[in-house]
């Protein structure tokens, strides 16, 4: 992936304009350099660190345009606040939060710097949509209006198919006007066809629903036979639920949000649903906002194609963290990922690992003795015990000085667990190198190379 070309994106013409000051046309874009930094399994899904701007240009000019079947992002909302990761200890007892800011993004916007924001990364991306590709933009009512109009001026007015709501029930109180429990997310097409899978849709049954189709007829078909006024008709079960209301309602998945410190990351359940729905197997599918990598990993467990970009390396580490799991710890792996820096996106600020190699026989093992974190100079000295600053461990037994290669990936998924902090490998190549990685709680990394006696 060598030459860089300048991209032109096209802008919408012919249609109702959302105007802003210093509204402007993208201006023709440089591909940026792009720089394979790790390899887990053997596949071809892209997780891509850096601006999303620069990473979709990066697309276009390597051969993506027009290529990818299905988009979802979940930009920032311009929340007025912003996103701080949660840092938590990790390990059994209550949740200790320790001192370690940071930034996971900032969401504090002017609606001009917004808008244009948001005008040139949707140009990008309906040039990367496939003619029959779909979009799903998730936001909430502070920038639904505006983006729906935005997304009429680059899709059209007549390519939208739905506004989704998605109503979350849990706690808080709306005090001062009704409590806001809904995300809108807006589905557009890219042209006249797109991939809906009906089916796939349906909201299943629940089991009590279920439990009234209890008879049989003779052609084996499952009915009941009393309808709501008390006739005696038979009603078929015809399909495997209900219909596909424009209105979901899915709990958000807090357990997961505390594993994972990443309060956005929304519901496996929700993306399952939007990747089922306006996809195939083996389609690609894009998140160029992908925080917590949620439409990744729903991605890989439905065996569709996908690349995702965040800009903050936190979000980076979270999503590998779910991939490396989801990969390495299938049996048989599935396919696996690339991980991309694009143009000068800054790496994780690094911290200090201590470690002990002891060589026996014909085994290797790596025991890591203690780990300083860039971000927690404050917490270290108060710990008990190390591993409850990391996150996750990951080795690669043949490191070959530029790509690494995770092959053992020890990151436990619960906030309660610890990574077991040393590993027996098998002592195969004498001189080989070994590449140890660390990621700690507050997104710091450590990058040891050892050599094999
Ligand atoms: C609301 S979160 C996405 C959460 C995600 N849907 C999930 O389930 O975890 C928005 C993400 O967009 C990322 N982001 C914001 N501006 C960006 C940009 N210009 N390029 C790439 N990522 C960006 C933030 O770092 C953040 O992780």
């Amino acid at each position: 992936m060598g030459a860089t070309p300048v991209i032109h994106l096209s802008p919408p013409v012919g249609r109702a304009r959302l105007t802003w000051n210093g509204k402007q046309t993208p201006p023709p874009l440089a591909a940026p350099s792009a720089v394979e930094i790790e390899r887990c399994g053997a596949g071809d899904h892209l997780l891509l660190h850096g601006e999303n701007l620069a990473a979709l240009t990066w697309l276009l000019a390597h051969g993506y345009r027009q290529r990818i079947n299905l988009i979802y992002i979940d930009p920032p909302f311009g929340a007025g606040i912003d996103r701080t990761r949660r840092v938590r200890l990790r390990g059994p007892g209550p949740a200790r939060l320790i001192p370690a800011a940071e930034v996971e993004y900032r969401d504090t916007w002017d609606d001009d710097a917004y808008l244009q924001f948001m005008y040139e990364r949707l140009i990008a991306l309906r040039d990367l949509l496939a003619e029959d590709g779909c979009i799903y933009l998730h936001c909430d009512f502070r920038k639904a209006h505006h983006l729906r109009c935005l997304m009429d001026e680059v899709f059209g007015a007549e390519r939208m198919l739905n506004e989704i709501i998605w109503f979350y029930p849990r706690g808080g109180d709306g005090e001062r006007q009704f409590n806001r429990k809904h995300d809108t997310i807006l589905l557009y097409a890219r042209g006249d066809r797109w991939t809906f899978n009906y089916d796939a849709a349906l909201i299943p049954y629940t089991r009590r629903q279920l439990a009234r189709f209890r008879q049989e007829d003779e052609r084996g078909r499952y009915y009941w036979n009393v309808n709501p006024r008390g006739e005696r008709v038979k009603t078929y079960l015809r399909k495997p639920g209900i219909g596909a209301y424009d209105v979901w309602t899915i709990p958000i998945d807090a357990a997961l949000i505390r594993d994972l410190g990443y309060p956005t990351a929304k519901p496996l359940a929700l993306l399952e649903r939007i990747i089922r729905a306006s996809s195939q197997p083996g389609d690609l599918v894009l998140d160029c906002f992908a925080g917590a990598g949620t439409t990744a990993v729903a991605a890989q467990h439905l065996g569709r194609r996908w690349i995702a970009c965040d800009v903050n390396p936190g979000a980076i580490q979270v999503a590998s963290r779910r991939l490396h799991r989801a990969v390495l710890e299938h049996t048989p792996p599935s396919a696996g990922f690339s991980v991309w820096r694009i143009g000068d996106a800054a790496p994780a600020p690094q911290g200090e690992a201590h470690v002990r190699v002891t060589h026996c026989d014909d085994q290797v093992t790596i025991t890591i003795e203690g780990y300083t974190g860039p971000a927690l100079a404050a917490a270290s000295p108060t710990l008990l015990d190390w591993r409850s600053i990391i996150d996750e461990v990951l080795i690669d037994p043949m490191y070959d000085g530029v790509i690494f290669r995770p092959a053992i990936a020890d990151a436990p998924l619960r906030r309660t667990m610890l990574v077991r902090g040393a590993y027996t490998i098998p002592r195969v190549n004498i001189g080989a190198s070994l590449a140890l990685k660390i990621v700690d709680v507050a997104g710091g990394e450590a990058f040891t190379v050892m050599t094999i006696h």
